[in-house]
């Protein structure tokens, strides 16, 4: 463990929250979610188990996403679900405070910056580290953040797009587009509806983006069978949704992210631009899976763009990577107030 001693690191999603423990690695890898009770109030559970319990019981469940694009929007659930995590992990070891690292979206308020802090230690932290998303992504995809040549990283999301560019241990640029895979799912729910009067749940149009979701054409025609509800008649009906559907719904949500980044582009320094341009731009987060992001990206914005391996844990192994080496040269990109 470094001189800082963090006892563990989450990486705090609007989808999905993910820890890290020194020595044992991603421990806790669920939704981000916490349920409670629809007449008492009551907090019933969090993460993948709140999940389960909503989906057989919905009709005493209420369902809470704490964050919203990426920022704390409900404390008192964002609390239950942190301090649950945290007993988890910690709960055998005689409640000893740990010290946390925790991922914030790119470029927080000191609003944010409060607002993470101040759950946290509420949580149960005794310190608590903040580290902008793009900078934990990047080390979780092995990039050489130190080095003096720029490097950009796109994290994509559920709800946000987190797009930083890096060197010398910093930030030099960074910025935070509001959209994600939820967008896309929400897009796919409208169009489906508009075009073939189906009403679809969030679950299913989430279903049919991983199985035939496409961000730019080209590819070989593929559907996906899909359960919803007639706009008309009210009854249950399912129906084939193709590659094509899904790339009308989602391309404006594929536009949003480019346009993110060119406009990240427009503000670096020349000379790093010349950098970003002779790196490939690096891709992690979920929402980075959908296939051909990262060719419609390149084309987008005329540079060459890679996938990191296991996109959606790159936030947490960076944090684990900052926690067992925290190097002093790393300044901007570490938040407090
Ligand atoms: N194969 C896939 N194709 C397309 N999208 C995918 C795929 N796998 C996961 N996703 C999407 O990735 C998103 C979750 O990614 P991730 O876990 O990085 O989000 P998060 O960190 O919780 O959210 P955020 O960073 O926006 O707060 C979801 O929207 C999910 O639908
Ligand atoms: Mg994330």
């Amino acid at each position: 463990m470094s001189s800082y001693g963090a006892d563990i690191g989450i990486d705090f999603g609007s989808d999905n929250v993910r820890v890290y423990m020194p020595g044992k690695g991603v421990v806790i890898d669920e939704a981000s979610v916490v349920v409670f009770h629809r007449e008492t109030g009551a907090m019933i559970e969090v993460g993948d188990r709140g999940r389960e319990l909503l989906l057989a019981d919905p009709g005493s469940c209420v369902p809470v996403r704490p964050l919203v694009f990426g920022s704390i929007r409900r404390h008192d659930a964002a609390l239950l679900l942190m301090k649950r995590m945290i007993w988890r992990v910690l709960g055998g070891r005689g409640f000893t405070k740990p010290r946390v690292v925790l991922t914030v979206p790119s470029c927080p308020s000191d609003v944010e910056i409060r607002a993470w802090m101040t759950m946290a230690t509420e949580a149960g932290a005794r310190s608590v580290m903040l580290l902008e998303a793009p900078m934990a992504a990047a080390m979780g995809a092995d990039m050489n953040v130190f080095d003096a040549r720029g490097q950009m990283m796109v994290d994509v999301g559920a709800e946000v797009t987190d797009i930083g560019v890096i060197a010398v241990g910093e930030m030099i640029v960074s910025e935070r587009v509001r959209t994600g895979g939820r967008a896309m799912d929400a897009a796919i729910q409208k169009h489906i509806r508009a075009d073939k009067g189906l009403v679809l749940g969030d679950m299913a149009a989430e279903d049919v983006k991983r199985r035939v979701g496409v961000a730019r054409n080209g590819f070989e025609p593929s559907s996906a069978m899909v359960h919803g509800r007639d706009l008309e008649t009210g009854l249950p009906r399912q129906e084939a949704i193709s590659t094509e559907d899904v790339f009308e719904a989602i391309s404006g949500k594929i536009d949003e992210i480019i346009e993110g980044i060119r406009c990240v582009l427009q503000k670096v320094p020349v000379e790093i631009g010349s950098d970003i341009s002779s790196h490939r731009i690096v891709l992690a987060g979920g929402t980075s899976r959908l296939r051909g992001l990262s060719d419609a990206i390149s084309e987008g914005v005329g540079l060459p763009v890679r996938v990191a391996r296991d996109p959606e844990f790159c936030n947490i192994r960076g944090i684990g990577k900052f926690i067992a080496d925290i190097d002093p040269r790393m300044t901007t990109a570490i938040k407090s107030v």
